[in-house]
This record gives C-alpha cells, structure tokens and sequence, in this order.
C-alpha cells in the first residue's frame, strides 16, 4: 500500500513538473510578431523602383533633414553659433543643405582629405578640425591646396593640437612653409581622450604658440559626451565639465593676458548640445552632426524630437519560405518550430553594416548562419511577405561610417528619389 501512494506521489510530482516546464516553455517560447512595410517605407520602396535602384542604397530623407535642422536651430538659439559636425554628414551636397538651412558657415573637419574636398568645393567654410591629426597629414593638406583656391587657409583654418610635442611639429611646418596657422587647443574636460587638462601643459603649449608668428591661438575644444552617458544628474555632469574648461580659460587669459572672448570657445556634440539651454558656460559655440539624421545610437531622451532620416535599402535577392541551415538535418526546422518568427528566410543584397532591421517589422538576424556583407540571412515570421526583388529597410546605428559605404547618397523628397548627392572621397588630395 505504502509503495503504491509512494508510486503515485511521485506521478502526481513529475507531472507537476512536466506541466510546469511545458508551461514555462510556453512562457518563454517567443510570441509571432511581423508586420510588412507601412506607407512610408512602402512609398520609398516604390520611388526607388521608379528611379531605378537596385542595389544597397543610402536614402536620406530630405523633408526630415530639414525638420531635424529646424529643431536644432530653435534649441540653439541665439546664445551660440552653431558648428556642423562634418564627418556624420560626409557630402558636400548634404553640408551645403545644412548649412543654409541652420545659417552657419561653421563646420568640423575630422579627417584631411575631406578637408581639402571642403576647401576646394566650399571656400567660403569656417574649419575647426575636431581631432588633433599628425602634422604629416597637415602638411598633406598644404599640398595638394590648389594654387587658385579661394579657401584662406591663415584665417578659415584652425587646426586642434593637443600636447606640446605636436604644437612643435606644427610650429617647424608653419615656419618651413612661411605661413600662419591657426591653433584651437583640444581640453580634456572629462571624456579623458587626450587633451589638456593640467595647467602646466596649458602654459607650455601656450608659451610655444605666442613665441612667434608660425602659430597663432584661435581657441579651445572641449567635448564632453560622457556627461550625456554617465548615470545621475546630466548638468551637474556638464558643470563639472564646463568648471574644468573654465579653469583652462583662465590660466590661458593669465599667460596671454588677452580676454579670449573672440577666440572660437567650442563644446558639446549631438548627445548634449541640448543641455545648454541658457546655460552660463565658457562656450560660445556648440558641434553637432548625427542628430540631423538620428542613426539609432542617438535614440536617447534629449533627442525625442529629432527624427529618423537616414536609412539602407536594399534588395531581397532569395525568400524562402523555410529554414534550413547547413549541417545537420533539422536543426532550422527546429528553430522554427521554437520560435515562428524563424519561419521564413530572406537573403538581402550585402549586409553586416552598422545598421539594424527596420522595415517590415519583425525580421532578424540568423544567429548560427553569421554574418554577411555579401548576402545576410534575415527571417521572419509568415506575417512577412516579402519576395524577391522587393526592398529591406535597415536603420544605421551610426552615420559616419554607414554614410561613405554606398558611393552616393538617394535624396527622397515629396515620394519620390530627387536627386544623387556624392559622399566625400576618402583618398582624395592625399599626397
Ligand atoms: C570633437 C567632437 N565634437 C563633436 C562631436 C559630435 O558629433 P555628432 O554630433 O555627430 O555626434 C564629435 C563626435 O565624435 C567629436 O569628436
């Protein structure tokens, strides 16, 4: 008798058990999502189809551009000038478009041969570079300056410098060139990616830019996107980075016993230019770029009210509608059966950019296929109805890098592709 309720005792626990873990199973199996395009990608879809594409393309969204300019320009306001982070917007079309739409000759250079591609196709730009570059890559630039530019390199140049032995380097090029270059000093205001942050160094790189007229100091920089990052209070982040850019200031008004005012006083970047609002702080110019066209690492609460505008589309070139994998037998019909939105197989044209699935909705990556920058594997549930030769959305997580992979740039205004815009060659002018 004892044996027998033991018996089922332990029936009645184990099937317990089973249901529970079917039940959790359940739980946790993954619930089918998929939507296919909305209007909007749809729309885009079909304008590239009209325009002909059909290939992996950059779509920039020129009406939304504008709108995220017109968001900036409001929050910025009059208090600074606002400076145009150049490598996030690599075209010189795109730059041209911001430029008017913001009203600001001011851009960010970080890289020399997009420097001499500005100062060839847009001589009237105010350049401050954004990362100390090595004074060989300088003296590339000098180099292959046309003759006949109208760029005025002495007074539309500052070049960021940032430890004495660099100053040096530039002073020798200055002097063996017989020319004036303007110095912008890089501060290290709590990112710690170089720059001054000890007033001694200040003093000495100060001593060797007033020695004589090679150099001339034209102003500070001092980013800070860490103060958007760390967790706790945002401003309070932000004044302990501006008390350091101010105490630089200071020694810098003691060694050169000028007020510094005039000088270009830059700060900030797309993650925190909004945390300037009538702030008193040492700035008198703040930089932004990716936030015109919001790759998603910029999805951050500051930025709610800028808009997506940039996207990859590219085609399907096989839709499946199973998975299989190489390998043993099963293995994608079981990742099916585990999880419906692995019903279907999209191979896309190129891939493993920085950039994610956007549209149609529900489609991810294969996790044992890998990656491909040739043909990626996406699947997605039966909700999804794409076929081959229609058009995958995919939203960059940054601009920079993304922008400069697809040769040109497919302006989409009003429904339709309007015009090709140019990235910035990576080679040109290097000598
Ligand atoms: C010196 C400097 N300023 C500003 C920025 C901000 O650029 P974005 O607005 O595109 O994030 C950067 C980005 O790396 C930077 O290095």
């Amino acid at each position: 008798m004892a044996s027998t309720s033991g018996t089922s005792r332990r029936k009645v626990l184990l099937g317990g058990l089973t249901l529970g873990a079917l039940g959790a199973a359940a739980y946790a199996r993954p619930k089918i999502i998929g939507q296919n395009h909305k209007p909007y990608f749809k729309e885009m879809g079909e304008a590239l189809d009209r325009a002909r594409f059909a290939q992996p393309t950059l779509v920039l969204d020129k009406t939304l551009l504008e709108q995220n300019i017109a968001q900036l320009s409001k929050h910025i306001g009059s208090q600074f000038d606002y400076r145009i982070v150049a490598k996030s917007l690599p075209s010189i079309p795109l730059l041209e478009t911001v430029m008017k739409g913001a009203g600001t000759q001011r851009l960010m250079l970080f890289h020399q041969p997009f420097l001499n591609q500005v100062a060839q196709q847009i001589p009237q730009a105010d350049v401050l570079m954004g990362k100390p570059l090595p004074v060989a890559s300088a003296e590339n630039f000098y180099r292959a300056l046309s003759k006949d530019s109208n760029f005025d390199h002495a007074s539309q140049l500052q070049w960021l410098l940032d430890t004495p032995t660099r100053v040096r380097q530039y002073q020798s090029l200055a002097q063996r060139l017989g020319i004036t270059m303007q110095i912008n000093i890089e501060l290290d205001v709590g990112l710690h990616r170089g720059g001054v942050n000890q007033a001694d160094e200040l003093r000495e790189i100060l001593s060797v830019i007033e020695a004589g007229p090679a150099l001339s100091l034209s102003g500070f920089m001092g980013y800070e996107p860490h103060v958007a990052k760390l967790p706790g209070d945002k401003l309070a982040s932000r004044d302990k980075a501006m008390k350091v850019y101010s105490e630089m200031l200071a020694v810098a008004r003691e060694v050169t016993g000028r007020n510094l005012d005039e000088l270009t006083l830059n700060g900030a970047g797309s993650p925190t230019y909004r945390l300037y609002n009538n702030a008193a702080v040492p700035l008198n110019e703040l930089s932004a770029g990716s936030c015109l066209v919001k790759p998603s690492d910029f999805d951050t609460p500051e930025l709610a009210d800028h808009r997506p505008a940039a996207f990859i589309a590219t085609p399907v070139i096989k839709a499946l509608d199973h998975l299989e994998l190489p390998g043993p037998a099963g293995v994608g019909k079981l990742m099916t059966l585990w999880n419906p939105n692995r019903q279907k197989t999209f191979f896309t044209y190129g891939g493993y950019w920085k950039a994610n699935a956007a549209s149609p909705e529900g489609l991810s990556l294969n996790p044992l296929f890998g990656r491909s920058s040739n043909q990626e594997m996406y699947n997605g549930s039966q909700r999804i109805d794409l076929k081959a030769d229609d058009w995958v959305f995919l939203r960059p997580t940054q601009s920079e890098s993304v922008f400069l992979q697809f040769g040109e740039i497919a302006v989409y205004e009003h429904g339709e592709i309007v015009d090709r815009w140019p990235v910035l060659s990576e080679t040109l002018g290097a000598a």
